[in-house]
């Protein structure tokens, strides 16, 4: 891509010198491999191995056959030029059983990745748990169950003495929202657990688990930089009506607050707890001293965002579409009486979701305002299109570069709100398993042909190569080609 600016340029957008670019994955969406060296069974084979389970019955036994081709991913993110990789080492393969003794060659795995980044002079940034559990551990509770907490503990402390010389940054977990409330909650992610009670008590045991780390990763290594990464968004109330004032609170604290209280605060968001306690079991798993452990000193936070949410109450459909909004059927969390709007007119990813970058800056004003001015790593944003390889052979993603630009605009907003952000990394380096939408979106900046392994930087990879080199956004595509 020229690095001229058109006609039309707007002024450059720089980032602070030492800005941190990066990009993202996670072990179950591209390693494959599953049975080989040792690995054992995580709930995401079990689940995604189910009749009806994943969209086409794809599964990740193959992914992006990372596992094989680690060296050529390394060199592309040589080439894109990123400052950081975040990746996730996936627990059953270090722990086949979910407990116990390591698994050499699994660790030796991970070894080989992060010499080969640092080789290429690429920060590795390590997520020690996205969503990978060991099925044994599934089996006997899995995150509902307090026993899992000791079980991550035993797991990080091996992970910690055997990287730790060479990671200095480390994420806990990657959205635990995603893990309690998709997993156990709304049944549409591994273990395809149907029960809000549930949800409430793998909520606590994971943030607990996120607190039993970090003493572990400190001791283990000194110098560590650990935060933890959120799904957080903005809940916009779609009319000025009490009822959906109140429905906007609702979603803002299942979604945001029921984790940033925590681990900020020291509590759970009392509206939130006299939801769980009136309506379901509740929070009756919290034991005298945990919310210590969830609240102990972070050195930063890991933020993803994807899109911002219009809410309504769920008695209110009629007056919904009376006010032009697309109210989808059925609600994810009945208890919660909450209708999650569409906005006809704004422009949708292919996962359906709204593009609209400006609450990704009102969201980082918001934590900075009512959480924390600690370093802010956007550790995922990105967008999938319906990509085709073009009869040249290119992929020109000029969709996925408007939606970048528009994003790392809104991050250069709030850096400019004086919020801490100090790096963005875009989901994702490769197109992968998208959960149980399996390979049928696509986020990636290099398009993967996955019958063959084939990679193939799109035209959103030069574009944010780009970026990188300049560090500053220099033109804008909004309106473009
Ligand atoms: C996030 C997940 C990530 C990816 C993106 C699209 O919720 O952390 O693995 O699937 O969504």
């Amino acid at each position: 891509m020229s690095t001229t600016n058109p006609p039309n340029e707007s002024p450059p957008r720089s980032f602070p010198a030492d800005f941190l670019w990066g990009t993202a994955t996670a072990s179950y969406q591209i390693e494959g491999a599953v049975d080989v060296d040792g690995r054992g069974p995580s709930i995401w084979d079990t689940y995604s191995h189910q009749p009806g389970a994943v969209w086409n019955g794809d599964t990740g036994d193959i992914a992006c056959d990372h596992y094989h081709r680690m060296d050529q991913d390394l060199d592309l993110m040589k080439e894109l030029g990123v400052g950081s990789y975040r990746f996730s080492v996936a627990w059953p393969r270090v722990q086949p059983d979910g407990k116990g003794p390591a698994n050499q060659a699994g660790l030796d795995f991970y070894r080989r990745l992060v010499d080969g980044l640092l080789k290429r002079e690429i920060e590795p940034t390590l997520t020690l748990y996205h969503w990978d559990l060991p099925q044994p551990i599934e089996d006997e509770g899995g995150w509902c169950a307090r026993d899992s907490v000791e079980r991550f503990g035993e797991y990080v402390d091996i992970v910690a003495r055997a990287l730790g010389d060479s990671v200095e940054r480390w994420i806990t977990l990657n959205e635990p929202w995603c893990s309690a409330w998709l997993g156990y909650g709304a049944g549409r992610h591994a273990p395809g657990v149907k029960d809000i009670g549930k949800a409430v008590a793998a909520t606590h045991h994971l943030l607990l688990a996120h607190g039993t780390a970090l003493p572990i990763l400190r001791s283990a290594i000194p110098d560590a930089k650990v935060g933890i990464t959120l799904n957080l968004g903005v809940s916009r109330p779609g009319t000025t009506h009490e009822l959906d004032l109140a429905a906007a609170r609702r979603a803002d604290g299942n979604l945001n607050r029921i984790f940033l209280d925590p681990v900020f605060k020291g509590h759970y968001p009392e509206d939130m707890l006299d939801h769980y306690k009136a309506n379901l079991p509740g929070f009756s798993v919290v034991q005298d001293g945990d919310m210590d452990v969830i609240a102990q000193p972070l050195d930063f936070l890991g933020v993803n965002y994807y899109f911002p949410g219009t809410i309504m109450d769920s008695t209110r459909v009629k007056e919904a579409r009376a006010a032009g909004y697309g109210v989808p059927i059925g609600e994810q969390f009945p208890d919660l009486r909450v209708l999650s709007l569409e906005t006809p007119g704004t422009d949708t990813t292919s996962m359906g979701w709204e593009v609209d970058a400006s609450g990704l800056t009102e969201l980082l004003v918001r934590v900075k305002n009512d959480y924390t001015e600690l370093p802010i790593y956007i550790t995922e944003n990105g967008a999938a299109f319906d990509d085709y390889v073009d009869p040249n052979g290119h992929v020109l993603d000029h969709d996925r570069v408007s939606y970048l630009e528009e994003h790392i605009s809104a991050v250069h907003d709030a850096i400019k709100a004086d919020v801490n952000v100090q790096g963005y990394f875009v989901w994702s380096l490769l197109d992968n398993f998208e959960w149980s939408y399996g390979y049928s979106r696509r986020f990636g900046i290099v398009w993967v042909d996955f019958p063959t392994g084939t990679r193939l930087p799109k035209a959103s990879f030069s574009w944010y190569a780009n970026t990188i080199r300049n560090n500053a956004l220099t033109y804008s595509t909004s309106g473009g080609d």
